[in-house]
């Protein structure tokens, strides 16, 4: 299966050369532990690589992501200046809606209809997509409204080839008793271990699932430095 680089060599290698191509790939873990920046990864190296990319911002503002990707040497600017990459702010537009409607913010967690609408008009040109933070919709959802609306967002994209890279809380992941895990072709957790002693604190990959590939079966530490994520080594 063709594979797209994530961005970063150490995971390229644990992955066999990278995401499968055309498929869905769940990220998740706690607040901090690196999600977005995995994210920035994929989406700075395949703009690099010449393909079509679309950023999909629920939580946060654009201004914020660029300023990131720029201090991790991975700046994502001048790909939005020249059409290679698109970002669409589900946020920001909702709340620049609401403010005219001056509802004072009545609604605004309510952004998965616009989220389906705008993947449902994604050109067919667009090659990865990344969508940080997909736990916006599990809010005010009972389970079975969840799992219909991944769904349609699921089958857009595979229809549309794009290989997606969803980004997820750990406590939306949690809330929707991880239902999104089984839908997705490959899952990926961040986690982290506290060392209250040393006051350090450890990160871990852990690929959980890549179906069509033999991943290893291992934690793998990690560090973010100001260069992004470096894996460092491979637990057994
Ligand atoms: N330039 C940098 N150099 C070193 N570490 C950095 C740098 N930029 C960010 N970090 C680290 O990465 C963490 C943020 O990573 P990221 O934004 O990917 O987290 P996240 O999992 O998306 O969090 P959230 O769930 O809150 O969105 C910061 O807490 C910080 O520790
Ligand atoms: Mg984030």
């Amino acid at each position: 299966m063709e594979s797209l680089s994530t961005g970063i060599k150490g995971l390229d290698m644990l992955m066999d050369g990278g995401y499968p191509k055309g498929k869905s790939i769940l990220v998740t873990g706690p607040p901090g532990s690196g999600k977005t920046i995995l994210g920035i990864h994929f989406l700075h190296r395949n703009c690099n690589e010449g393909r079509k990319c679309t950023l999909v911002l629920t939580r946060e503002l654009t201004e914020d992501i660029l300023s990131q990707s720029r201090s991790l040497n991975l700046d994502l600017k001048p790909f939005l200046e020249s059409g290679r990459l698109t970002i669409r702010n589900i946020f920001e537009d909702k709340m620049n809606k609401i403010k005219s409607a001056s509802k004072f913010g009545k609604g605004l967690c309510a952004v998965d209809t616009d989220i389906i609408e705008y993947l449902s008009s994604i050109s067919s040109e667009v090659d990865v997509v990344v969508i940080d933070n997909i736990g916006v919709m599990a809010i005010n959802h009972d389970i079975r409204e969840f799992a219909d609306e991944f769904s349609s967002i699921s089958i857009i994209l595979l229809k549309n080839g794009c290989t997606t890279l969803f980004v997820m809380d750990e406590d939306s992941y949690d809330l929707t008793h991880r239902l999104t895990g089984y839908m997705v072709f490959g899952l990926i957790r961040l986690t982290s271990q506290e060392n209250f002693s040393s006051g350090k604190t450890k990160k871990y990959l852990y690929i959980e699932k890549m179906r069509d590939k033999a991943v290893p079966v291992r934690y793998s530490l990690f560090d973010i430095t100001p260069e992004g994520i470096q894996i460092i080594t491979s637990m057994k």
